[in-house]
């Protein structure tokens, strides 16, 4: 991967890119002619294109910048006294911590800070530097008018961190909640907007030491979204799967209490 401009750059955006380019520990290649072209001499699938209104992954899929997806209307839904399926299975209250393990673009983030307000905290961790790159940067600046959504959005705090090593540091149920999101196995109806972070992201699927560390941390819930019906939940322990009957997604719980039956659950049959 390289970081680029886009055509006709001034001195002003290189110096720009170049920062970007060092920040993310890439080379810095002058655009010159197409990016594919450049993509091509250097052998790279994916490019980071600095312009003067974003910056953003050139990648097979198309093009990944940060935008709020869907966080907008859940936010606009939730203020209306609806329900979100994700805030009910974190049972989520104002002051609440949450730590997403798997940040991604930062829909489920942002919801998750609008519901636990001010007083409470979301921390998003993710794996891919550029993708932690693009989403902090967006998150900081990305601007409508909308103000609830745009003061969720501000106060996540983005780290790019394994969600394992960075459990693994942290005390015995320091987080409210603690929440994974992993990369479908199959998309279930992908939007062209999430398509290009499928070329990006890490798409390893969650392991049972990794919950049972989560299980640590947790203090209340850990909640694992994943596709309803999906063989995941029974491989990783799951049995109590909250959603709406219609959704084709659902969110799996596991509280604190439950984990020495989990964990025979899960080990006791290796
Ligand atoms: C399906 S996306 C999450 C989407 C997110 N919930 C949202 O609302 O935008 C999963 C993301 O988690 C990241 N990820 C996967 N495994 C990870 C890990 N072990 N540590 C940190 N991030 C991880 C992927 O790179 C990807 O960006």
């Amino acid at each position: 991967m390289f970081v680029t401009t886009s055509l006709k750059a001034d001195r002003e955006l290189v110096v720009l890119a170049k920062k970007v380019a060092a920040e993310l520990r890439l080379p810095f290649v002058p655009r010159r002619g197409s990016l594919e072209g450049i993509k091509q001499e250097y052998g790279s699938t994916w490019a980071v294109v600095v312009t003067r209104e974003q910056i953003f992954v050139s990648t097979p899929g198309g093009a990944f910048f940060f935008h709020p997806g869907m966080a907008k209307n859940r936010i606009k839904a939730l203020k209306k006294g609806n329900n979100d399926q994700m805030v009910e299975a974190m049972a989520l209250a104002p002051g609440d911590m949450v730590l997403d393990c798997t940040l991604g673009l930062g829909a489920d983030a942002t919801v998750a800070s609008f519901a636990v307000g001010p007083e409470g905290k979301v921390v998003g961790l993710e794996k891919v530097p550029v993708v932690a790159f693009i989403v902090a940067k967006g998150m900081q600046e990305y601007d409508e008018d909308d103000p609830a959504l745009i003061a969720a959005m501000r106060r996540v705090e983005v780290i790019n961190a394994d969600a394992g090593e960075y459990l693994r540091d942290l005390p015995d149920r320091s987080f409210d909640v603690v929440y994974f999101d992993p990369m479908f196995r199959q998309p279930v109806h992908e939007s062209a907007a999430i398509k290009p972070l499928r070329y990006l992201a890490e798409t390893e699927p969650l392991t049972p030491d990794l919950v049972a560390e989560a299980l640590r941390v947790a203090r209340r819930r850990v909640v694992v979204k994943e596709r309803r019906n999906s063989p995941e939940f029974a491989r990783l322990g799951i049995t109590r799967i909250s959603g709406g009957k219609h959704s084709s997604i659902a969110y799996g719980i596991l509280e604190p209490e439950e984990a020495e039956e989990w964990r025979s659950r899960v080990y006791g049959r290796e």
